[in-house]
């Protein structure tokens, strides 16, 4: 997720889109966590039947085991990494993931091999040939239980290269989600495509001697100048020729980002732009944005109409599945309820992907489209405080998204753990008697220090599928000082790990399931016809005007809402404070709101935000009742996206169904 407040792209617009409001029924008829059923016959129960959504899949076996890694060595200065600690003399890790900055990624198309990058310690000088494993690198690792040749489970791709198959370029600083194409010869890192050419990664023939590491490059400059636009989230489409990227905008006091679509195009002997060498350029660069679409938001006179078809692309988080697809973070279609929505290429029609109330970005979604593989912060409760009222619009919102989404994170603990879910998402059935949520993906074991459900251990991103969908990998990190929650120092726990290590790589198989016979899509367009092509040197395209003033929001189902957005004064343009009363409001007919609910922000620096938030919001309905109560002085809370440490004065407090959910502590 975006490190940062919520870009423009969140603001609001009074421009209808002719035609539209495709809704497809995949969204929010999933509530209570804790439900207390009642058994009545309900509108979710009707529309499961007449839309043909099937009863959810029942739990499968999953086998999780930890993949091996380089050995830790504990001295980590030159040559610490000794014949002693690797015999193999093939390189050494750190124990601490800080360090390292482990990240695993996906298959190779083999199945039998997962990407990772990390960073190697404590390698001897040269010309000792250990010196070749040092810094950061990627590497491929043994998923099936082998070895390469030389008896490691392990192998550096990038280690050893010669300088001018990198084209003198300095190393690499960044080769994060590290992704495999479907051909098994190249993998996308950062900005980087690393190349063995025509021979497999995996294969004996691909050398050091074979690797090149090509620079991804993005024009921004009308002449092609310079050297290219900063991306980030770099995310290969299963085409293999086109990728999606965010980009970071600075612009006066407010920090935004953007997501793009483009296609790869190999260029040799390039004449303008740095670096002078072969290169892959980004060309029929898309913007995600569309800026003669409907806004979530927008108003009639006095009537404030809700747009869920709305594209609010804020952070794209991938193109995996089918290819038809982009995953994104945008609007919430609930309140602080943070989820996965995906947008059709073509189409552009919207769909919910993810609808439980705690947050979800990391996203992978099998070849055949049917699972994705998620990382959720469901098993700690910890947006519970936030979201767990269900059915609320999406309207304090347009202020506060980005210090929402930052407090799913303790500093650079994650409360992430994996998930499978179907297609058709969390649900309930059986006439709404039972609730599924999709499945843990490490739900065995005794929860014992080291087990593969220890809590202490939280996913990073990505989780990736196998492309014949019957494994999956992801890593964790053992939470570590000083973000273990509560006062420090902390009794952190000791890792079980290799030498202390604190991240590990794991693989779940799914033994129940029939391989799917995937083949890599024909190319897509490079067209998205509701997207703003982007032309180098062009003013950002951003869609932002801001609804001032005091609405009426009617409940789709009943009942309506006061709202005001009110600026900093009589005169601004910039939406400071939003106020909502609801009368009996209800978007679903499940949930019946009542209550008052004001919420201020301001932003002290580029990073910072500070909320002053008021709510006392009463919830019925037929899963049960909720309430969402500040306490008498207000809630007031800060937090910086860059660090995610949450300070608050003041309670927030969600209750649902007698189930008291509370904010996180000070600084945990
Ligand atoms: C080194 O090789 C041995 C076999 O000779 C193998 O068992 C071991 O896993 C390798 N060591 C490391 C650190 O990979
Ligand atoms: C890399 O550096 C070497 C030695 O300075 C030089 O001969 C070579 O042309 C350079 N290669 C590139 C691609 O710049
Ligand atoms: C895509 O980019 C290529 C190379 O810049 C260009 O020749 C082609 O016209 C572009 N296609 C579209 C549809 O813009
Ligand atoms: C706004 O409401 C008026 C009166 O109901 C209606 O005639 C008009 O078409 C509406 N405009 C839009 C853009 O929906
Ligand atoms: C606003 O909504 C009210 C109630 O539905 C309706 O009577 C009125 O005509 C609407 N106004 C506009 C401008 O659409
Ligand atoms: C938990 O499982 C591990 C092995 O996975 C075992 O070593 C340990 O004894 C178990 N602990 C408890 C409390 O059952
Ligand atoms: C971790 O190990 C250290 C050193 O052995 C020990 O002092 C500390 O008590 C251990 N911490 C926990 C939580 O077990
Ligand atoms: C995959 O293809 C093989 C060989 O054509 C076939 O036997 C198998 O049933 C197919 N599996 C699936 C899941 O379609
Ligand atoms: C707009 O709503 C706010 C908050 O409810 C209220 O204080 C204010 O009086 C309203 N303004 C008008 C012009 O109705
Ligand atoms: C914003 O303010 C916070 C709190 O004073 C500080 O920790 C942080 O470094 C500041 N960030 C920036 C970008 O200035
Ligand atoms: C929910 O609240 C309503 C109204 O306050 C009450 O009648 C009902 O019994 C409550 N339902 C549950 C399940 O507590
Ligand atoms: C909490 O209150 C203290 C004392 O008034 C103040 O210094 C601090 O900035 C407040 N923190 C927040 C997050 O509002």
């Amino acid at each position: 997720m975006i490190e940062a407040r919520p870009p423009e792209g969140y603001l609001l617009s009074q421009t209808p889109k002719p035609g539209g409001g495709k809704i497809q029924f995949k969204m929010a008829f999933t509530f209570w966590k804790t439900a207390t059923i009642l058994g009545l016959f309900s509108l979710v129960h009707a529309l499961t039947q007449s839309t043909g959504i099937p009863s959810p899949p029942k739990p499968e076996p999953i086998d999780v085991i930890e993949l091996p890694l380089p050995p830790v060595t504990a001295n980590e200065s030159t040559g610490g990494c000794t014949y002693a600690v690797n015999p193999n003399g093939t390189g050494c890790i750190s124990a601490s993931w800080i360090t390292s900055s482990f990240q695993s990624g996906n298959f190779l198309p083999d199945g039998k091999h997962v990407t990772a990058s990390l960073v190697f310690s404590g390698a001897p000088a040269a010309p000792d040939p250990r010196s070749i494993y040092s810094g950061l690198q990627v590497i491929i690792v043994k998923a099936d239980g082998t070895f390469f040749p030389n008896s490691d489970p392990f192998k550096c791709i990038t280690c050893g290269i010669p300088a001018e198959n990198r084209f003198n370029l300095t190393a690499s600083t960044d080769y994060e989600y590290p992704q495999a194409f479907t051909d098994g010869t190249r993998i996308l890192a950062g900005p980087y495509i690393i190349s063995c050419g025509i021979h497999q990664l995996a294969s004996t023939a691909c050398t050091p001697e074979q690797v090149y590491i090509y620079p991804i490059r993005w024009n921004v400059n009308v002449d092609g100048s310079g050297a290219g636009g900063t991306m980030r989230e770099l995310r290969k489409h299963p085409d293999d020729v086109h990728i999606s990227f965010n980009a970071i905008s600075y612009s006066g006091s407010t920090i935004a980002q953007y997501a793009y679509f483009a296609r790869l195009h190999f260029i040799h002997s390039p004449t303008t732009g740095i670096p002078l060498t072969p290169r892959y350029d980004l060309v029929n660069v898309t913007q995600f944005l569309d800026s003669s679409g409907p806004s979530l938001f927008s108003a009639n006179g006095t009537n404030l109409t809700m747009n869920t078809q709305a594209i609010a692309v804020g952070e794209a988080r991938g193109l995996s599945g089918l290819g038809n697809q982009l995953d994104y973070i945008g609007f919430c279609w609930e309140s602080c309820n943070i989820d996965i929505t995906s947008v059709n290429l073509q189409t552009g029609e919207v769909t919910r992907v993810t609808s439980d109330p705690e947050y979800v970005d990391p996203v992978d979604t099998t070849s055949d489209g049917e699972w994705t593989v998620i990382m959720d912060t469901t098993t700690e409760n910890r947006m519970m405080f936030l979201a767990g009222m269900r059915g609320i619009p999406p309207l304090v919102d347009l202020l506060i998204t980005g210090a929402v989404s930052s407090v799913r994170n303790n500093g650079v603990r994650r409360f992430f753990q994996p998930w499978i879910v179907d297609r058709y998402g969390a649900r309930y059935y059986n006439n709404d008697t039972c609730y599924y949520q999709g499945q843990q993906v490490n739900a065995a074991g005794n929860g014992s220090d080291g087990s593969i459900n220890d809590p202490n251990w939280n996913g990073g991103a990505d989780p990736r599928w196998s492309l014949d969908g019957t494994k999956i990998a992801y890593f964790q990190m053992l939470v570590t000082e000083p973000n273990y929650g509560g006062s420090n120092p902390l009794p952190c726990p000791n890792s079980t790990a290799q030498g202390g290590r604190t991240y590990r790589l794991m693989l779940a198989t799914l033994p129940s399931r029939t391989p799917l016979n995937w083949t890599t899509p024909s190319p897509v367009s490079d067209v998205i016809p509701w997207g703003q092509p982007y032309v180098p040197g062009s003013a950002l395209a951003t869609s932002s005007t801001s609804l001032m003033g005091n609405y009426t929001l009617t409940g789709k189902v009943q009942g309506y809402a006061d709202v005001a957005f009110i600026g900093a004064d009589a005169t601004s343009t910039t939406l400071r404070t939003v106020a909502v009363t609801y009368h009996n409001y209800s978007d679903d007919g499940h949930n019946f709101i009542i209550g008052n609910e004001q919420v201020t922000a301001t932003y002290p620096n580029l990073t910072l935000t500070h909320v002053d938030w008021y709510s006392d919001l009463h919830a019925t309905g037929i899963y049960g009742n909720s309430t969402k109560v500040t306490s008498s002085d207000g809630f007031h809370f800060e937090i910086d996206t860059q660090t995610n440490k949450f300070y608050a004065n003041g309670t927030l407090t969600t209750t649902v169904n007698g189930v008291v959910y509370e904010q996180p502590i000070n600084g945990g």
